[in-house]
């Protein structure tokens, strides 16, 4: 009999969870879903039935095996102790606990063996940008040793949940009405930001991702960082990166260069991509096979194509990656993190 809490079911991951739980036949004996309090009682699709949007109380997880949460970082904070110390296994998809020490970061296909060493009873899924770079980095990190990065990410609307996805499509569908406006420079008198984003998404590219920190870094750009370290295991490895939104609904790229211990070879690096599991490789630029976020989107692996030496050091090679953010950046990973656990 397992019981399964997921918390957040109404919003963007949330909703992909339910559906990924189905797709892989997940052994669900009883679901929980819970929301805020605006959709207590709201009826969602579980596997061939109705089941009611419970609210967020401890009660609820009493007689859980795995509570897996799509909710912001601050209401994780508050609520995964909560779930773990009522007996669930807590799988979350905030940025709360991915840096604590005694919470595993985890990729089913880079580092499994972490789902054990759970001391607090919770494990963390990384931002989904992360999971992006490091489904393709860590098989080339495990031949040659990766010491340097320096990252460029194209990040989809929905990764700012529900209400950035909603915002998009307002804009685009504004935006495609006034052609004049936008041609003349005038699109911002038609589309407004000031909702999930400063600055109109729409037919632009927004060079700031999360708040910004002292030292001019944001917060997304330094948890891509600080969780590729985590997750490789290489605390001391020289990361920097810059995280732009882009008016793409799902799909997060990213573009890598990653310097190595030892020398590279492109041939190498797609023997050792296309033998990588969760990785797929689309990487035939004279083609024009590469990845792409629509060919992305409600996908399961990471594409990863564009893969060339660095013109001035034999140690390094650029990449492009492409994840849906919502599926192996969110939902999916959680899914798989919940699949070690039976
Ligand atoms: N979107 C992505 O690509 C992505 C990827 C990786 C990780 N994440 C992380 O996953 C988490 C969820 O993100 P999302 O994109 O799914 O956000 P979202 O679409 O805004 O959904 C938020 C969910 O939280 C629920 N909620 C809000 N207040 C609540 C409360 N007081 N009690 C209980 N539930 C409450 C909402 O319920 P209502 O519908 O009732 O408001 C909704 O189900 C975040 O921590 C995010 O950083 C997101």
């Amino acid at each position: 009999m397992v019981r399964v809490v997921v918390v957040g079911a109404t919003g963007a991951v949330g909703t992909e969870v339910l559906r990924i739980l189905e797709e892989r036949n997940f052994p669900v004996d009883e679901l929980v879903p819970v929301a805020s309090p605006r959709s207590i009682g709201r009826k969602l699709e579980f596997g061939g039935a109705e089941v009611e949007v419970a609210g967020l109380r401890p009660e609820v997880f009493d007689g859980a095996d795995i509570a897996i949460f799509d909710v912001s970082e601050d209401l994780s904070s508050e609520w995964a102790p909560v779930a773990a110390e009522r007996g669930a296994v807590v799988i979350d998809k905030s940025s709360a606990f991915r840096m604590d020490d005694e919470v595993p970061l985890v990729v089913p296909e880079i580092n499994a063996d972490q789902v054990r060493n759970r001391p607090k009873g919770i494990i963390a899924t990384p931002n989904c940008t992360t999971t992006a770079m490091v489904m393709p980095l860590a098989p080339l990190h495990r031949e040659w040793t990766v010491n340097r990065l320096v990252v460029a990410t194209y990040q989809a609307a929905s990764g700012s949940g529900q209400p950035g996805t909603d915002e998009l499509w307002e804009q685009t569908q504004l935006a495609a009405k006034e052609p004049e406006a936008v041609r003349e420079g005038r699109a911002g008198d038609v589309i407004k930001g000031g909702g999930t984003f400063v600055h109109p998404l729409a037919l632009n590219v927004l060079p700031k991702c999360g708040s910004v920190r002292e030292d001019g870094y944001t917060s997304e750009e330094l948890k891509l960082c600080h969780e590729t370290r985590k997750i490789l295991g290489i605390p001391d490895l020289k990361a920097t990166a810059t995280c732009v939104r882009v008016p793409v609904v799902t799909g997060h790229g990213v573009s890598a260069h990653a310097e190595f211990d030892s020398d590279v070879s492109v041939d190498r690096a797609r023997e050792i991509l296309a033998a990588s599991p969760g990785v797929e490789l689309a990487d035939d630029v004279d083609n024009d096979v590469y990845p792409t976020p629509l060919d992305a989107a409600n996908q399961d692996p990471c594409f990863v194509g564009r893969i060339r030496k660095d013109l001035f050091d034999d140690r390094a090679l650029e990449f492009f990656s492409v994840g849906d953010n919502l599926r192996k950046g969110a939902a999916l990973n959680a899914v798989q993190i919940a699949e070690l656990l039976l």
